[in-house]
């Protein structure tokens, strides 16, 4: 039987992150809620459970919680944030609100470099803290293993029970050292052997497609990104010509990218597939007239990809009816429409959510779309894609947002100031390759502020447009931090766009990071 260890979720943001940690380790890893039964847990034979954080106090009626008997149930236990609390309030300890509240960055101190998942941590070591409750008092038999300045128990254990608590985040990588901690409690604690690979997703996600869809056809939005690539790709292999891909072209497209997408999709291109591109800028253009608000124009443009490939698909159906609708959403985009058990709306992704009603009642497509990405971060939809045998150019293309420059035209979009976005990036772009500033690790384009202000050129007052060009270094799109462009480059991408995009008289570059940004500008 394959060895597991279970995430058991509180409603904290980081779940996914924890079990693709536990995938590094080489450890098979499954997310379940907290409302899992004790015995069908049992049932699964874990050889660990992690509980995740969460945004609520353990003291209150409400809040998630779980019966004390699995702490008493032998299997090891690693408790994280908010399940390092329900594991101290569940067998005998004490939990208040902090005077102090913990927010990012924290000088950690080890106090036991003996403890399992401690053992290579330097004494002083960072962690990432993001709470306002916290242990009080240990329960008996625990004994604490690390503090803050503000944290008496950071982390505390029973080594006896196998049961282990860490108020910090060792998933995300602002604790340099979370990973190593990680690894010695699925390979020491849990003593799992660690032989798990992740080629084995591709080969059971295409075994679960051909089962679930059998003879049925699939009807699958492509934008010619990374992660529809992939869909496409995964679903093509499980079932062939059953899939017809449809491309929206929106008109917020990056400059050419259309005729690109088609040069790839289409039937002179690398792939077999069903393709079919519909160009719609006008539309979208003439229902975004006047919208500004980001949330709002995330709705249109959500709503009209709806209608378009609505339409496309009853032309379609005349050929025989889609029983599914294919998206390549992946987990980033889950957790920050707030679909990911009880987190907050960060900005509505375009294609979370589950399929719009008149899809269903009117075109008869079933309620849940296939979403064979759901579970994984783009670094790991690359992976995949690799392992199928995407051409690298193509796995490793610069992210792309559904609603494209839609989300990077701050404010009302229209057709002219699209024009600039489209021909500012290209410029930046081109100058990024040439000076060989490697772009693989991240996120880098233009966009366009709403601001215009005044300028001298020539000899002439300009009142234009201000550029700003963004890169982001990012491992997994959840946490960013600012590209540190050659000064050079930036100047000459600065020069170029004021001279060459009509429309500009002031660039900017952008140095904020995710969080306290996000990646896009809306
Ligand atoms: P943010 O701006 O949320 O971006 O920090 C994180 C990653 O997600 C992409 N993104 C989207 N992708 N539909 C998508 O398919 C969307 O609505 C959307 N919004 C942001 C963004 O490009 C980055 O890679």
């Amino acid at each position: 039987m394959q060895e597991k260890v279970i995430v058991l979720d509180f409603g904290g943001q980081y779940k996914q992150l924890i079990a693709r940690r536990v995938r590094e380790c080489n450890v098979y890893c499954e997310i379940h809620p907290h409302s899992i039964d004790l015995d069908v847990l049992k049932a699964m034979n874990p050889k660990g459970i992690i509980l995740t954080g969460g945004p609520n106090s353990v003291y209150e009626a409400e809040s998630p919680t779980y019966t004390a008997e699995l702490f008493e149930a032998g299997i090891p236990i690693l408790g994280i944030c908010y399940g390092s609390q329900l594991m101290a309030y569940k067998t005998g300890g004490q939990v208040a609100t902090a005077p102090t509240s913990e927010y990012g960055h924290t000088d950690l101190v080890i106090d036991a470099q003996d403890s399992l998942i401690f053992s290579d941590v330097n004494e002083n070591t960072t962690c990432w803290m993001s709470h306002t409750d916290y242990i009080a008092k240990a329960p008996e038999g625990f004994r604490i293993t690390a503090h803050t300045e503000n944290c008496p128990v950071a982390a505390m254990e029973n080594p006896e029970k196998k049961l282990y608590a860490v108020q910090f985040h060792p998933e995300v990588l602002h604790t340099p050292e979370g990973t190593k901690m990680l690894r010695h409690f699925v390979l020491d604690v849990c003593g799992c052997s660690g032989d798990w690979k992740m080629d084995s997703f591709v080969e059971t996600t295409v075994k679960e497609l051909r089962e679930k869809i059998g003879s049925d056809r699939v009807l699958l939005g492509l934008s010619g990104g990374v992660d529809s690539t992939v869909a496409a790709v995964l679903l093509s292999k499980a079932i062939g010509k059953q899939l017809t891909c449809v491309f929206v072209d929106h008109g917020l497209m990056r400059k050419d990218e259309g005729d690109e997408v088609e040069a790839v999709f289409g039937p002179n291109g690398n792939f077999d597939l069903n393709f079919i591109r519909v160009n719609a800028g006008d539309l979208y253009f003439s229902r975004l007239a006047g919208v500004t608000d980001p949330e709002q124009k995330r709705k249109i443009i959500g709503e009209l990809f709806v209608k378009v490939f609505g339409a496309e698909a009853k032309k379609l159906s005349d050929q025989g009816g889609f029983r599914y609708m294919a998206q390549g959403t992946i987990y980033p985009d889950v957790v920050e429409s707030g679909a990911g058990n009880g987190g907050a709306v960060i900005k509505s992704h375009h294609n979370v959510g589950g399929l719009p009603k008149e899809m269903v009642v009117d075109l008869g497509f079933d309620e849940t779309p296939i979403e064979p990405l759901r579970s994984l971060f783009k670094d790991e939809v690359r992976q995949a894609g690799l392992e199928m045998g995407i051409p690298r150019e193509l796995v490793f293309r610069q992210p792309f947002p559904g609603p494209g420059l839609g989300v990077r035209v701050v404010g009302e979009v229209t057709p002219d100031k699209v024009r600039i976005t489209q021909e500012a990036d290209a410029i930046f772009r081109e100058e990024l390759e040439k000076a060989g500033v490697d772009t693989g690790k991240g996120q880098f384009f233009a966009a366009l502020s709403n601001m215009r202000s005044v300028g001298v050129m020539g000899d002439g007052r300009t009142y234009d447009y201000a550029v700003v060009l963004r890169g982001v270094i990012t491992s997994d799109f959840m946490t960013a931090e600012a590209a540190e462009i050659p000064w050079s480059v930036l100047q000459t991408c600065m020069t170029r766009i004021i001279n060459e995009v009509k429309g500009v008289n002031r660039v900017f570059y952008d140095l904020t990071s995710k969080p306290p940004g996000t990646i896009e500008m809306e």
